[in-house]
């Protein structure tokens, strides 16, 4: 069933569990998440970012209706999410077009441009229901930028500034920089433990670690026992999608119904959102 993301949230806080979020690129994404929720046994987030939007020619509906029909005939529960939205107009579009919850991502902008724009978005969200999650201390490697340093100093969310960020925009959830970064195809990355820790307890609100395709099981399941809630997941399908087709295109090479790659490629990914699954209850 749809179920909202505050709801997945809040539960999966209160039991002590992580709730994984997985980027949805084409139809085969998101029944992939729901399968793999099926099999896992565990809900999940369906997430689709600015950038699939813009893939999709701008304008989220149809990927939206898609989604949110996946999540309707799943038998795991299912929530719809708008991730890493930079422009007000598409996040006003959420509502209308289904999603429970928003991540708005001013982290590009200066501390106080941030807490003034996020602080808008939160109250343009909550007058409509809808559980805003937002950024502080950039995680880095979005849209082909070079992801920074794991180390750099410079991409740690500061505890004491967490605490009167989020007192000072009022959101549901704070997507953290800990030490993960985006779109690893490697799982290399090592989280900065006692920072979460610490984050953990400034912050009212749960904590987001993105970036987590890049970060090694026992990390994910360490930052999740020590209160990392959402957990996000994109780059780790995509690998998993690009490898099957791959593997299945370099053997068939007459092939062209995609219905004969898609079906592997499907699987794999399917696979792959089991086992971050299986991360979450450590
Ligand atoms: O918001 C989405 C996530 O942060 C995904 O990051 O593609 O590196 O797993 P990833
Ligand atoms: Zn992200």
């Amino acid at each position: 069933p749809l179920v909202s993301t505050g709801e997945l949230v809040t539960a999966a806080r209160e039991s002590g569990h992580g709730v994984a979020a997985f980027n949805v690129i084409t139809l085969e994404h998101a029944e992939a998440i729901a399968a793999g929720a099926e099999r896992a046994g565990a809900p999940a987030v369906l997430q689709i970012s600015e950038n699939a939007v813009k893939f999709h020619g701008g304008d989220l509906t149809a990927v939206a209706a898609a989604a949110t029909a996946v999540a309707r005939a799943s038998s795991a529960s299912l929530s719809l999410h708008l991730d890493h939205v930079e422009s007000v107009e598409l996040l006003r579009a959420a509502h209308p077009a289904g999603f429970s919850s928003v991540m708005f991502d001013a982290s590009k902008l200066t501390y106080g441009d941030n807490v003034k724009a996020t602080a808008e978005a939160v109250r343009w969200g909550h007058a409509r229901g809808i559980w805003i999650e937002a950024e502080l201390g950039r995680v880095g490697g979005k849209g082909g930028e070079a992801p920074l340093d794991a180390h750099a100093p410079g991409v740690r969310t500061d505890p004491a500034e967490a605490q009167s960020y989020v007192a000072g925009t009022g959101v549901d959830a704070l997507a953290v920089a800990v030490g993960s970064s985006h779109a690893m195809t490697d799982r290399t990355a090592a989280l900065d433990h006692a920072l979460i820790t610490a984050l953990r307890d400034a912050v009212p609100v749960p904590l987001v670690l993105h970036g987590s395709s890049g970060v090694p099981d026992g990390e994910i399941r360490r930052a999740v026992a020590a209160g990392m809630v959402k957990i996000n997941v994109g780059t780790a399908l995509n690998t998993a999608f690009t490898g099957a087709v791959r593997t299945y295109l370099d053997a068939h090479r007459t092939t062209v119904d995609p219905r004969k790659y898609l079906v592997p490629a499907r699987e794999a990914m399917t696979g792959t959102v089991a086992h971050f699954l299986r991360l979450m209850r450590p």
